[in-house]
């Protein structure tokens, strides 16, 4: 969609983003902000340092609640008075490693957490679309197949279970609750490459942050197969999903996977292998090691009910998504440009501003 549409739409919409301050809520923000709407954030503080929702740029241009997401109800006063006509809901713990140590806290933030906040919802009248960041991995996936918004649910390890579980309340809330009032917007995706991420346990973090180190990555699944995007492609997804979709209120839940371009399958070690490749900044190589919880094999998803009916695209393939991430870690660890200018820079040349 061309960057004046979306600016029609978004200009002034007053927009709730929980989970602002991680990687894909910056995005977002920034993205939106550039599009000029009006931006309430709601979090808990990134403790790294090297995060963009750190730096006193963002911080001036994004106002945000600290706290935690169970804690929502406590600030009714506030967000009834920012007045809402959007919510996109990010918080979580999303990681699957982390989900094995912290069980209780990952159903606890993922569920409760998505609980609390639609009983919130329920008393903002002007509040009319509302998106649900789920993932790839709610769904059962016992074969190889390519999974699509019909294939069933039910995600295995913690961290899966909770996302299968926060998909299937948000489309009881729809159900029960918003069926003529709200619009609830589910989408299921995964793996997202981009500048800024620096969740340790993630692939391409981890890349740079052993590189840096000057100490070869450790792979513990080289093997497995994932449908990897580029974070400015799910951003483009989903305002363009909220800008269509958004104007008249549909009867049920909103439901698609957001995937790559690339129909072919591609695996961990692949992925690094081609980083390593591409990027004169990376002088590491990989190892492997056998790790001590599951994680799937195999995870391929089909966005071509996404494709067909709003008409998006992903504008990157996987050589240009690796190409504008590289770029980004290695701009961060040179220091040529700040951070935050450089994240900017690379959302308005993606939107072709
Ligand atoms: N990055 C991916 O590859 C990917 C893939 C599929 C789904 N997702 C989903 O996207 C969303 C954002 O993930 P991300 O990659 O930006 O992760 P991230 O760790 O960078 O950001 C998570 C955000 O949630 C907030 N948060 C965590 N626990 C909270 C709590 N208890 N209360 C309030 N806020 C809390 C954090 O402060 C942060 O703003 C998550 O829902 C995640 O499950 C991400």
């Amino acid at each position: 969609m061309k960057i004046q549409n979306y600016i029609r739409f978004y200009k002034n919409k007053k927009i709730l983003i929980t989970g602002n301050t991680g990687f894909v809520g910056t995005y977002l923000s920034l993205s939106l902000k550039l599009m000029n709407s009006k931006i309430l954030g709601y979090s808990l503080k990134k403790k790294d340092q090297k995060y963009i929702s750190n730096t006193l740029d963002y911080k001036k241009k994004i106002r945000t609640i600290f706290d935690d997401i169970k804690n929502i109800d406590k600030h009714e006063t506030s967000i009834k008075k920012f007045n809402p006509e959007i919510l996109i809901h990010l918080a979580s713990q999303p990681l699957v490693s982390e989900s094995y140590i912290y069980t209780k806290k990952t159903f606890e933030t993922n569920i409760l957490g998505t609980v609390k906040l639609f009983e919130l919802v329920k008393k903002l009248k002007n509040l009319k679309n509302i998106l649900i960041f789920t993932s790839d991995k709610v769904y059962k996936n016992i074969n190889q197949n390519i999974l699509n918004e019909n294939s069933e649910l039910g995600g295995e390890d913690p961290y899966s279970a909770s996302k299968s579980s926060q998909d299937i309340i948000s489309n009881s809330y729809k159900s029960s609750f918003f069926r003529n009032n709200k619009n609830i917007f589910i989408v299921r995706a995964g793996n997202i490459i981009g500048g800024g991420d620096w969740e340790k346990s993630r692939l391409i973090p981890d890349l740079f942050i052993s590189n840096n180190k000057k100490k070869n990555i450790t792979l513990r699944n080289p093997n497995a197969i994932r449908p990897w995007q580029h974070i400015l492609d799910l951003t483009d997804a989903i305002l363009k999903l909220i800008a269509i979709k958004g104007k008249k209120i549909s009867d049920r839940s909103i439901i698609y996977n957001i995937g790559p371009k690339n129909k072919k399958a591609y695996k961990v070690k692949n992925l690094i292998q081609n980083f390593i490749n591409k990027s004169k900044f990376i002088k590491i190589s990989y190892k492997f090691k056998k790790i001590k919880f599951r994680e799937k094999k195999f995870l391929k998803i089909s966005s071509n009910l996404i494709m067909k009916d709003i008409n998006w695209k992903p504008k990157l393939n996987l050589n240009e998504a690796i190409k504008i991430t590289s770029d980004w870690y290695s701009n961060f660890y040179t220091k040529k440009t700040k951070a935050f200018n450089f994240t900017e820079n690379q959302i308005k040349n993606f939107f072709k501003y």
